[in-house]
């Protein structure tokens, strides 16, 4: 690390001293639950406690992150509140699905994100991203105020509606991007019913309200794969996206019709928002890190030069790459990877103590709190990409970082996601600059993912 640079401490709450107590819970749940988390989460390996009256582990060891995200991942469940939050949505698809419908899905998609297609998806990638930065010229050439992370939501969802279904959902009314926040407004999030585990038979005031949203969404889903069946039966040349890759595993062994459909909407709800609000803190972070961004600056300038392939960029611009990690490492789109096991469970630390981990209650990696914790990481909260440079990369521990979680239920999407995420980037930056205002104050608020409360406000201008 260059001990002549000042580096960013980007906004986060500060730990708590002291727990919050009775209500407080409850209220600081629901409103951002990052706030909840104090010192001892992170200096300790492993916390137990009572939340809500149920047993809570925070696994912070990476010798208990490998014991429940890996070498016994087969005998844990998804955590109950995240399955009652999601499950509603998106039903049988790989993110909620469990057991043997998960195993054979997993399977069956595992060809459909084979890197070979996620490069596959490279130019198109790139005609999305080069087309919304043309959007964006105007408002460069103002110097105008934009919302760098409503914009990253906008992007991304292009990118996705072209990869999916190439651009070809049959949208009859609405924005589709904005029925889709709207869903995950209202339907994706814990209802405080969940949160002190209220019978089912009481209604979810919030879920209730998406549910009007969801029944449309998932009939736009369904006329689109109609259309694509149709145009495939009578032997139309068809585009070799997302869509078509998914019908083509329709039948015994691959999956059934409900379950392309759950898996659409799986990969809409899980592919666009992580990935957008991954970008807009790359964007904020480098802002607050001059020296690093003109280092990215000058990488970009230097490979667009050579005419690479888009394909390659992530690997030929490691500044690129490691500035989006870091963003990922303070800010995890998903910052909450929950478990329960099936069976009582136990595990034993190098020192001999044993913790009970008993059947049914929940045991959660936190990468939010993982990778601020002092013990793997120096000066944690400071934004320094240079940790991911090739050289210093290797040292940092494969259950210290975990933006897209590890052992068999891994994001499927992460090569498709960096990809896309240099590919945006290396486009965004070679044009313009994103600097802050007096008005960008981002405060960090886990929803679904960590977003920033109240937009990430920043002024856009050309580069040269
Ligand atoms: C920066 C972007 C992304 C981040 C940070 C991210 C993060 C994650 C994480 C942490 C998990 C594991 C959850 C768990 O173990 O409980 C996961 C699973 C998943 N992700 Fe992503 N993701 C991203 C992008 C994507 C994209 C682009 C897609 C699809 C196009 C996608 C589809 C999925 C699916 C289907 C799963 C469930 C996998 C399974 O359970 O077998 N993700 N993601």
């Amino acid at each position: 690390m260059d001990k002549a640079v000042e580096y960013f401490e980007p906004a986060a709450p500060i730990p708590r001293n002291t727990p919050p107590s009775g209500l407080d819970v409850v209220r600081v749940t629901m409103r951002n639950p990052l706030e909840l988390w104090g010192e001892p989460s992170y200096n300790e390996p492993v916390i137990q406690a009572r939340f809500f009256g149920q047993h809570l582990t925070i696994a912070n060891h990476p010798g208990l992150v490998r014991h429940v995200l890996v070498d016994n991942a087969a005998r844990y469940g998804m955590q109950p509140v995240r399955q009652l939050v999601l499950k509603p949505i998106l039903r049988e698809g790989l993110l909620t699905a469990e057991g043997e419908n998960w195993k054979r899905s997993r399977k069956a998609m595992a060809p459909v994100f084979t890197p070979r297609h996620a490069r596959g998806f490279a130019q198109q990638m790139l005609a999305q991203s080069v087309a919304f930065a043309d959007r964006l010229e105007e408002d460069a050439s103002r110097a105008s105020e934009i919302n760098a992370s409503a914009l990253m939501t906008q992007l991304t969802y292009e990118v996705l509606a072209e990869t999916l279904f190439s651009g070809g959902i049959a949208r009859s009314d609405g924005d589709l991007g904005e029925l889709i926040d709207n869903l995950l407004k209202t339907m994706g999030r814990v209802d405080p019913m969940d949160l002190i585990q209220a019978p089912r038979w009481i209604p979810r005031l919030l879920r209730l309200r998406g549910l009007k949203t969801l029944r449309g969404f998932r009939d736009m889903v369904s006329r689109t794969m109609d259309q694509r069946k149709a145009e495939i039966a009578s032997g139309k040349q068809v585009p070799d996206d997302f869509l078509t890759l998914l019908l083509g595993l329709e039948g015994e062994a691959g999956l059934n019709r409900n379950e392309i459909e759950d898996n659409i909407l799986t990969f809409i709800g899980a592919g666009h928002e992580t990935t957008a609000r991954a970008l807009g803190w790359t964007l904020y972070c480098l802002a607050g890190s001059p020296h690093f961004r003109s280092l990215v600056e000058e990488e970009i300038d230097r490979v667009l030069a050579t005419g690479a392939d888009p394909v390659e960029w992530l690997d030929l611009m490691p500044h690129v790459r490691s500035a989006f990690e870091e963003a990922m490492r303070l800010y995890p789109p998903a910052s909450n990877i929950g478990r329960a096991p099936l069976e009582d469970d136990s595990w034993t630390d190098e020192n001999g103590k044993r913790y009970d981990l008993p059947a049914g209650e929940a045991v959660v990696v936190l990468p939010w709190v993982l990778h601020r914790h002092n013990l793997y990481w120096e000066n944690p909260r400071q934004y320094r990409p240079e940790r991911f440079l090739p050289g210093a990369r290797e040292k940092i521990g494969r259950f210290q970082y975990l933006p897209f979680g590890a052992g068999p239920r891994i994001c499927i999407g992460a090569t498709f996601a960096l990809q896309e995420a240099a590919i945006a980037l290396a486009t965004l930056l070679g044009r313009f600059r994103f600097d802050m205002t007096e008005n960008t104050r981002p405060w960090p608020v886990q929803r679904l993912t960590v977003q920033p409360a109240g937009g990430l406000p920043m002024r856009i201008s050309h580069r040269h």
